[in-house]
């Protein structure tokens, strides 16, 4: 089923119609700057603006960087406008864009498609996907099946928060090298590790297609892999999810 998959970033919002049982792209997808204040009507103007390129008329996924309820309510907003905290963000894009929407935290929506047709293909046992970006999102799997809304960017390591320190903003803000980033991130790693001892590391966001140039300072006993659908893995998430959403109603 035709699905929009829709991935608000902290500096782009970016969206394409997506193949949403094939996990593949339909059409070029469409890049829009985050506005800045990232306000929800001023998002959800892009989000239109995006409906409005590729003629679309059908159901909406919605990656959003922060935590998700049932689809439809936006409880937290690090990296983006506070008008989102508390917020009835599906009634809001219903109704801007005329269009069912479901929405999903980012990191959750990425996790899926790499479950389904990246690099967690078929893994059994304990997986944790990470994205490294503006923020750092968690998505934690258990024989395929997400537990929602991890948060782990947000735990504390040297009294900050681990997204404060290692996110992929912090390594082009403060000009690091991926060495000295990559030490950063690796605390931040083991402490993951510590915390869940999952079979698998899958590594998605900007930093994953820079993989070769840091996994060697990376010392978890976890095997850690790459992201498999790189960029797009938000956009097919966010769309399998509101396919999810869909068929379950009807
Ligand atoms: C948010 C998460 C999000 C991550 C990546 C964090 O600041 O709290 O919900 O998944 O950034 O965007």
């Amino acid at each position: 089923m035709q699905i929009l998959g829709i991935d608000i970033g902290g500096t782009g919002i970016k969206g394409a119609p997506v193949d949403s049982l094939q996990g593949t792209l339909l059409a070029e997808r469409l890049r829009i700057e985050t506005p800045d204040p990232s306000t929800p009507e001023a998002c959800a103007e892009v989000i239109s603006e995006i409906v409005r390129a590729f003629q679309w008329q059908g159901p909406i996924g919605v990656g959003y960087p922060g935590v998700v309820r049932h689809g439809a309510y936006t409880l937290t907003a690090a990296n983006v406008d506070k008008g989102w905290i508390g917020l009835d963000a599906r009634g809001l894009l219903e109704q801007v864009t005329e269009c069912p929407v479901t929405l999903i935290n980012d990191a959750d929506a990425a996790g899926l498609a790499e479950m389904r047709f990246g690099a967690g293909r078929e893994h059994p046992g304990v997986v944790m996907m990470l994205t490294v970006g503006t923020g750092i999102g968690s998505a934690l799997f258990i024989n395929g099946t997400l537990v929602p809304n991890t948060e782990l960017g947000h735990l504390k390591v040297r009294d900050k928060d681990a997204e404060k320190r290692a996110s992929d903003r912090v390594r082009v803000e403060k000009d690091l090298s991926w060495k000295d980033w990559a030490k950063r991130f690796d605390e931040f790693l083991i402490y993951v590790e510590t915390l869940f001892y999952p079979d698998l590391f899958i590594l998605g966001g900007g930093t994953s297609k820079n993989f070769d140039r840091f996994s060697e300072y990376l010392t978890a006993r976890t095997p850690i892999v790459p992201a498999g659908l790189l960029n797009e893995a938000g956009i097919v998430g966010a769309a399998m999810e509101a396919y999810e959403h869909h068929r379950t109603r009807d």
